[in-house]
């Protein structure tokens, strides 16, 4: 009897264990990322101008409107089927971010946010689109 009492609690703590353990891992996935500190001050190394934005907007076009919505405002056709935001790119929150922290986000993904590395493999295209991404910002 004294054993199976022991058991028991054993269970529920292993049980109450692997619920908190969980929770942290959806934290995790939603919201906060983890940007190494560098990308605060990563240099864009491609200057605003017409072209450029006008590249990262067809790249946009291309890869992210599915998700984030023509106006960056996180309700393209795919966010419906989603269990996390796509984020609203129009927002000060979001355009308070440095450059390189949104190359960053783009480059590695995190969660249902896919990594870019490879579907877009030059550095200087992500670039691209974080300039066509701060013309988002509603001024
Ligand atoms: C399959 C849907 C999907 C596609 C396609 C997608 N994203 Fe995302 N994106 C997400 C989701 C979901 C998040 C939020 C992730 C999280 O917080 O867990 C996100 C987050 C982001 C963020 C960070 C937002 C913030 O608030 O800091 C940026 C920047 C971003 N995406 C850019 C892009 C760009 C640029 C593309 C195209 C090259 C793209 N995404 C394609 C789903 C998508």
């Amino acid at each position: 009897m004294k054993s199976f009492h022991k058991s028991l609690i054993a269970i529920s703590a292993g049980m109450l264990m692997a619920f908190s353990f969980s929770t942290a891992i959806h934290a995790q996935t939603a919201g906060a990322w983890t940007i190494p500190a560098k990308f605060k001050t990563t240099k864009n190394p491609v200057a605003v101008s017409k072209e450029s934005v006008a590249e990262g907007k067809d790249l946009y076009s291309k890869h992210c409107k599915s998700c984030h919505g023509t106006k960056g405002l996180g309700d393209g056709p795919k966010a419906a089927t989603l269990d996390v935001s796509c984020s609203d790119f129009s927002t000060k929150k979001f355009q308070a971010q440095a450059d390189g922290e949104i190359f960053f986000q783009i480059s590695e993904g995190k969660g249902k946010m896919p990594s870019f590395k490879k579907t877009v493999p030059e550095d200087n295209t992500r670039w691209a689109m974080v300039n066509y991404i701060r013309t988002m910002a509603v001024k």
